[in-house]
């Protein structure tokens, strides 16, 4: 048995506890937060124990994982406590902050023998890992251009609203679209330049948009976008892929959101589509099975610090650029 403790039971500490029901030999023990609010809802929802803070928590039970679930800028403080108490640990995106925080936190996942994972949930979203299995397995042929969109209507509600501070939550390009440069540098590899455009400065709070263009080091290039200023609609996403032979392309707001079109078929009249539509379990309860499989197995999670710290500092590049109005070399 796997004994679980959530440390922060806002969206994502509530979703994950929601998925960890659903493991097998999984138990989730304490949920801590500094909310009475949140912390008398945790007990109602599963009964657990609770506690105000990761003090208590690793003081007063005794846990196997520690999933952390605080506002972006405590993730260093609560994980460097968690590696004191010596428990594996997931941890949701982004990293951290700023590159500072990331490098301290790669410096304490040094020779750390225990497991560390990081929330870059598209990498379990069934779509998306399906359309790179398709691009790494030539369908399309050589990949040359991407175009990703996050995005809705809607600004995230955060506690004590965190995410309406850039210095908090980095904004739209640090907390959103980080998601796809991650799926893309997973697919593509590593990224050579990066120039973006963003509203931020220039708007009110609650009201924040981004542009990223990015050059990878294979060649292709990538223009990835994402909204909390959406005109009036849910919160959607889109990938599109062209290579050499064909296009895939993904929107999840269409019922068989995937469609492949090869030229060959194409040109053969009128093109194939071949919807598909992705299976439903929940990418953080697939996130969640591979950091509790890492830990029975003794090997790495998917996405490790190291891995996540490539993928923040690509994201710290792109609000350079945007800050800047340059392009920025990695
Ligand atoms: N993977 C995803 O799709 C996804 C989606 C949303 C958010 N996130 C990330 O998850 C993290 C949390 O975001 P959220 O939307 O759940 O935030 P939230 O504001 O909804 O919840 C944060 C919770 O942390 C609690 N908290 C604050 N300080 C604490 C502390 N020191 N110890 C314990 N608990 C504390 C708050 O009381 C609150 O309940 C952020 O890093 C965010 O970027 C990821």
């Amino acid at each position: 048995m796997i004994r679980v403790g959530v440390v922060g039971y806002g969206t994502m500490g509530q979703v994950h506890s929601q998925a960890f029901q659903e493991l097998n030999d999984v138990e989730l023990v304490v949920v801590a937060d500094p909310d009475p609010d949140r912390r008398a809802q945790a007990q109602r929802d599963f009964g657990v124990d609770v506690v105000s803070n990761i003090e208590e928590l690793l003081r007063s039970s005794s846990v196997d994982l520690v999933d952390i679930c605080v506002p972006t800028y405590l993730h260093e403080t609560v994980l460097a406590q968690a590696i004191v108490g010596n428990k594996h640990i997931f941890i949701e995106k982004p990293l951290a902050r700023n590159l500072e925080e990331g490098q301290r936190i790669l410096e304490l996942a040094k020779d750390y023998d225990k497991k560390i994972g990081v929330g870059h949930v598209v990498r379990f979203t069934p779509a998306y890992t399906g359309i790179r299995e398709s691009v790494l397995q030539g369908e399309i042929g050589q990949a040359a251009v991407a175009r990703t969109f996050r995005g809705g209507s809607q600004f995230p509600q955060g506690w004590h609203d965190w995410y309406a501070d850039f210095d908090l939550s980095g904004g739209v390009i640090l907390d959103l679209i980080i998601h796809d440069i991650d799926y893309l540098r997973w697919l593509f590899g590593d990224v050579e330049r990066v120039y973006a455009k963003t509203t931020h400065g220039r708007t009110t709070a609650h009201l924040e948009w981004a542009m990223i263009v990015l050059r990878f080091k294979n060649g292709v290039i990538a223009h990835v976008e994402g909204s909390w200023t959406n005109f009036a609609g849910d919160f959607y996403t889109t990938v599109e892929i062209a290579g050499k032979d064909g296009l895939i392309k993904y929107d999840s707001r269409e019922t068989d959101p995937i469609v492949k079109t090869t030229l060959a078929e194409a040109r053969a009249g009128g093109g194939v589509t071949v919807p598909e539509n992705p299976a439903a379990r929940s990418p953080y309860l697939l996130e969640l099975e591979d950091m509790i499989g890492a830990i029975r197995e003794d090997r790495a999670p998917l996405v490790t610090v190291e891995d996540a710290l490539g993928t923040l500092k690509v994201a710290l590049a792109a609000e350079k650029s945007a800050r800047l109005g340059q392009v920025i070399t990695l």
